[in-house]
């Protein structure tokens, strides 16, 4: 067979590459891949895992303060949730070459980001309420089309983080729909915190398509499924009759049933406030970043004995798989 040079060698690869994104197939960690793709893979996981992970502390400012036992526990296992949600994340991202404490640096120095939703502070118990309504509600339109992105381990991650995340909305639901049917003041405790986290889930959703330069190359790489304002949308249409059933408004007068194009219009974004909590300059951005890189310093003795136990029991381990896998050659 004659030898094929490196660069047709490279352009058949990219050919199978594509092949295989454009039949729908799955892309393995196995595979070649052009940089640019395993680039914004890379970008993309480890921002959705720091959004986990970081998305722990508005919720968990509360876990000490909730209103009954059940209600502690059922919190307590939707943060734990989502920290398992962040492994599972850093996991997939690894398979792309890149060190779980390497991600850690960079999201610690500022140089990856994470959404700017869990920039809000959480001010009172029916914001536990408001989160898991909207803000897991958000995630959820936003990451079930991510079930079908062409990169394997990113989207069989997703499959099992959607049935977490439906009981986290579930969950949520549940806490605002007590209060609304409540005594007065638990009717207002839970429509001021819907009125504060509405437009923050709303932009949820990243910057109108116009202005969403990478958008079309993720669509082409069978990364993206829909543009953010289409996903926008579709959550806009699927919390308004919840909302009703809550019994709480919305907080936009716009906000009215397009009979013509069959959806909802709604108010204008303030996409200012978007940008300048991507910037940093959010309610809370430098408190999530402090309290974080403060929990990673003080949790450095639990990876400290972790690696010293690896250590020690690794070598058997290690033999052990070494035999198994001779026994089966
Ligand atoms: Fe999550
Ligand atoms: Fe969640």
């Amino acid at each position: 067979m004659q030898q094929t040079q490196p660069e047709q060698h490279e352009q058949e690869l990219e050919a199978e590459f594509e092949r295989l994104v454009a039949d729908d197939q799955r892309i393995e960690p196995r595979d070649w891949m052009p940089e640019g793709y395993r680039k914004t893979l890379i970008r993309q996981i480890a921002q959705h895992a720091h959004s986990e992970i970081i998305g722990m502390q508005p919720e968990g400012n509360w876990l000490t303060r909730a209103p009954s036992l059940q209600r502690k526990a059922i919190l307590l296992a939707k943060v734990q949730d989502e920290a398992g949600h962040g492994l599972y994340l850093y996991s997939a991202a690894e398979t792309l070459g890149v060190d779980r404490a390497e991600l850690l640096d960079k999201l610690h120095q500022g140089k990856q980001k994470y959404s700017s939703i869990f920039n809000y502070p959480s001010l009172g118990w029916a914001d536990m309420g408001a989160i898991g309504w909207l803000v897991d509600g958000a995630a959820i339109v936003n990451q079930i089309p991510i079930t079908r992105c062409s990169y394997g381990p990113y989207a069989r991650a997703m499959v099992r983080i959607c049935k977490e995340e439906s009981f986290h909305q579930r969950q949520g639901f549940d806490i605002l729909y007590t209060l609304s049917h409540g005594t007065e003041a638990q009717h207002q405790m839970a429509q001021d915190a819907v009125n504060r986290w509405w437009w923050p889930s709303v932009m949820m959703f990243g910057p109108p398509d116009d202005d969403s330069p990478n958008s079309a190359q993720s669509m082409k790489w069978g990364i993206k499924r829909f543009s953010n304002d289409e996903l926008r949308r579709r959550f806009i249409d699927m919390t308004v009759p919840q909302a009703e059933v809550l019994g709480l408004s919305l907080p936009d007068p716009e906000l009215v049933w397009d009979e013509e194009n069959e959806r909802y219009a709604h108010g204008p974004i303030d996409w200012d406030e978007l940008y300048e909590n991507i910037k940093g300059n959010g309610p809370c951005n430098a408190e999530r970043i402090e309290h974080r890189v403060r929990a990673h310093e003080q949790g450095g003795w639990v990876r400290e004995a972790a690696n010293a136990y690896a250590a020690k029991h690794g070598d058997q381990a290690g033999a052990t798989s070494g035999q198994s896998q001779e026994r089966v050659a």
